[in-house]
């Protein structure tokens, strides 16, 4: 399939309209200017002194581009497999909770928005909106997240749901088993799921309201602390691994590896595949950063598995390094948010747009006319 030309001609006939700006800054300074403080840095700010948020970008730059000339890449693909199945990118939407913070319609204009581009959407656990009411949104394929709570009966639940609600894979977030210290949002005093928002996927949950006396609807504090008490769980180790395991038979990947003892712990429990991230520079400030640890985690896998990368994804030469390291596929998480944040589902739909031009062009320009031709030869270290 190529995609190429065609998302090209559509970024340039809506120029005319382009309702959000072209970069990746000045969307986040519009943003900025458009959203109360209080959400606004709490999709846009990081743990600690956000050293690996600010890590995370830059780090692309130790790798330059080498283009291949004289190629024919007058036709392009930009297709790729996972799990037995053809994606027509390979680019998903990250897993980002409580989007209704930044726009009313939250989980339902991205999953919405995603979909009509072809770029698959991860519902996360802290959705606003329940995965039923996203997938519902959504011709498109999806995947979810599970953050796994230390009530397991609810974790298994929420997975059974997903299934049923047509989910195709399992993304096991491993690196928030509690949220870590953001200052910004310490100094604002701001906690979303304290306001009910980002738990529509427990208030829908046959097994987590089966743990309160009273219904959310009667008592929502109750339901606000009950969920405090069981969203994270850091008492896991890898042998929980089969638990989950044994209640689907979804693909399970982790998000969140960086160590490659852990990727080889993970080839080790039979998981599906991994998701090298680091939440963003959200939990642990001074992380290395996704694209540092790429390589390392792609040595010890050695293809047996599919490796996902993010943090950091902003342009399309910073898929085109992922995917030279070593990733399958790139997930993208505050670029769409920012989009949500301006223009809802058509906000979302021009970020993706957006980049998946970027992305082809740099493809085409680099002389690689198909996904699975970038490889590493492409790349070099950069002389700095
Ligand atoms: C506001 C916000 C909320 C997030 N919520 C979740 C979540 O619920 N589950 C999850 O696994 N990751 C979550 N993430 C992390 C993203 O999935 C992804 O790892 C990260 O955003 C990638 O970095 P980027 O924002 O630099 O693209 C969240 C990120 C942001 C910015």
């Amino acid at each position: 399939m190529t995609y190429g030309n065609h998302v090209q001609l559509k970024v340039y006939q809506q120029l005319e309209d382009h309702i959000i700006p072209v970069t990746y800054e000045d969307l986040e300074q519009k943003a900025k200017a458009h959203l109360a403080k209080e959400p606004y840095y709490y999709v846009a700010a990081s743990a600690g002194a956000e050293v690996t948020a600010r890590n995370n970008n830059r780090a692309f730059e130790k790798w330059e581009i080498v283009p291949r000339m004289l190629c024919d890449t007058s036709k392009r693909d930009l297709s790729v497999e996972l799990f037995g199945k053809r994606y027509q990118y390979p680019i998903m939407c990250a897993p980002v909770g409580v989007q209704s913070i930044i726009h009313p319609e939250g989980e339902l204009a991205s999953s919405r928005g995603a979909s009509e581009m072809g770029v698959s959407y991860i519902t996360s656990t802290a959705s606003t909106y329940s995965l039923e009411k996203i997938a519902q949104e959504s011709n498109g394929d999806k995947w979810f997240q599970l953050y796994w709570s230390s009530d397991r009966e609810i974790a298994a639940s929420m997975v059974k749901r997903a299934e049923a609600a047509g989910y195709s894979a399992i993304v096991i977030t491993l690196d928030t088993p509690m949220m870590a210290w953001r200052e910004k949002d310490i100094e604002h005093k701001y906690l979303p799921f304290l306001q009910g928002k980002g738990i529509g996927n427990y208030l829908e949950d046959p097994v987590f309201l089966s743990r309160l006396e009273r219904s959310p609807k009667e008592d929502m504090t109750s339901a606000i602390m009950l969920w405090a008490k069981i969203f994270g769980n850091p008492a896991l180790t890898w042998k929980d691994l089969e638990y989950i395991r044994s209640q689907t038979d979804l693909p399970i990947l982790l998000k969140g590896i960086l160590h490659p003892e852990d990727a080889k712990l993970a080839l080790e429990h039979g998981v599906d595949g991994i998701i090298v991230s680091n939440h963003g520079g959200r939990q642990v400030d001074g992380a290395i950063t996704s694209i540092d640890a790429l390589p390392e985690i792609c040595e010890v896998v050695q293809d047996q598995i599919p490796i996902l990368l993010d943090s950091g994804i902003r342009r399309g030469a910073d898929i085109i390094k992922a995917l030279a390291l070593g990733a399958k596929a790139v997930l993208v998480g505050r670029p769409y948010m920012y989009g949500l944040a301006l223009a809802g589902e058509e906000g979302v739909k021009q970020v993706l747009r957006n980049l998946l031009a970027d992305f082809d062009l740099t493809m085409a320009l680099s002389g690689k006319s198909k996904v699975s031709e970038i490889h590493k030869d492409l790349l070099r270290r950069a002389q700095v």
